[in-house]
């Protein structure tokens, strides 16, 4: 299989339009068997349930080049799992897991040319998604849904790859207790867009939001959760029923404590220990490890030692694992790697 002619090592993170798109259709109570399609569009009702109340929900992998020439995805198990938990807090019928995992590896199959090879930086990036596609005008669920997968491939979410970020401590909530948080609902992304625009505007890469019933722990940003380093070399997580539950984080603790011997801890961060940490990192598929060199709380600049050049040694070392399992060069924890090609 040739590969497209793409500039993959100045890839950024954006929409490159590939060759086919896995669409199933869920019509009278069922799924229907599914079809890799060329269409990138979707024609629906003008009050199909995602237009009108915003009844959508996706996940978010990757598809990597191993060294050793492999196509392969990461953990594609446990993106099957949440976006069982999101279809069902948004009442949404569940796409089977099993089903899942296939409709990714069929897409991921039909756009091998557009999986980045092996040393450039970029990945093969995976969206599947499903939304309400038939009319509703009171506020309920709709009656039929899509789910759709399709690839795109990218370079580095944050511009200037692994340059330390500058964040700052929202005043904007991203969720409320016993809200949709923990779900990867397209509608905690659309509440975040004036947000983040604000901070660019400001001059900060990213938000760090707080709990919104306290404003005093540590949550996640609008796209990624927190991995913090304190001064002695233990790794830190915010414990949150109100963030997503990202895999990249859960992979991390494994990753600190299995690879690298670190102690971990999962629990609630109180903004005041910022100050007392040494390195900072946002974490996810997209954000993969981004170091935070800064983050900014109302005027107050909180500046880690790891400082703004690199990476702290600690993240990198989390960074270098983690990376080494999805590429195939260090051996993965059992069922870590689903092999597609
Ligand atoms: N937090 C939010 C809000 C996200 O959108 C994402 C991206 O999926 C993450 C965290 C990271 O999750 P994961 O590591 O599963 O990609
Ligand atoms: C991901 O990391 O896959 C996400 O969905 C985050 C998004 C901000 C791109």
């Amino acid at each position: 299989m040739e590969k497209k002619n793409i500039d993959w090592s100045n890839l950024g993170f954006g929409y490159v339009d590939t060759d086919k798109r896995f669409v199933s259709n869920y019509k009278n109570g069922a799924w229907d068997e599914g079809a890799l399609v060329s269409d990138p569009n979707v024609v629906i009702n003008e009050c199909a349930g995602v237009l009108q109340y915003a009844q959508t929900c996706f996940e978010g992998m990757k598809a990597y080049t191993t060294e050793d020439g492999h196509i392969v995805t990461f953990r594609p198990d446990l993106n099957a799992q949440r976006m069982e938990e999101s279809c069902k807090r948004l009442e949404m019928p569940v796409y089977p897991q099993d089903k899942f995992v296939e409709a990714v590896i069929k897409t991921v199959e039909a756009n091998a040319a557009y999986v980045p090879p092996y040393g450039t930086g970029a990945t093969l990036y995976i969206r599947p998604y499903m939304f309400g596609s038939s009319a509703v005008i009171g506020v309920k669920p709709a009656q039929e849904y899509q789910f759709r997968v399709f690839t795109t491939p990218v370079g580095p979410y944050f511009k200037g790859g692994v340059k330390p970020l500058t964040i700052r401590v929202s005043d904007i909530d991203r969720a409320a207790p016993n809200g949709t948080g923990h779900i990867k609902a397209g509608l905690n992304y659309a509440m975040s867009l004036y947000n983040i625009v604000d901070a660019h505007n400001q001059g900060f890469d990213e938000n760090m939001y707080l709990d919104a019933a306290t404003k005093t722990y540590v949550e996640e940003t609008g796209g990624a959760n927190f991995i913090f380093v304190t001064k002695d070399g233990k790794v830190v997580t915010p414990k949150s029923g109100t963030i997503l539950p990202s895999i990249t984080r859960r992979s991390l603790l494994t990753v600190a404590k299995d690879y690298l011997g670190l102690e971990v801890e999962e629990r609630r961060i109180h903004k005041d220990e910022l100050k007392d940490f040494a390195e900072c990192g946002l974490c996810g598929t997209a954000a993969v490890i981004s170091p935070v060199g800064k983050i900014v709380d109302h005027g107050t600049e909180i500046c880690l030692p790891s400082g703004m050049t690199e990476m702290g040694p600690v993240t990198k070392k989390l960074y270098d694992t983690l990376t080494g399992i999805q590429m195939g060069r260090l051996e993965a924890p059992k069922g870590w790697i689903h092999v597609i090609q």
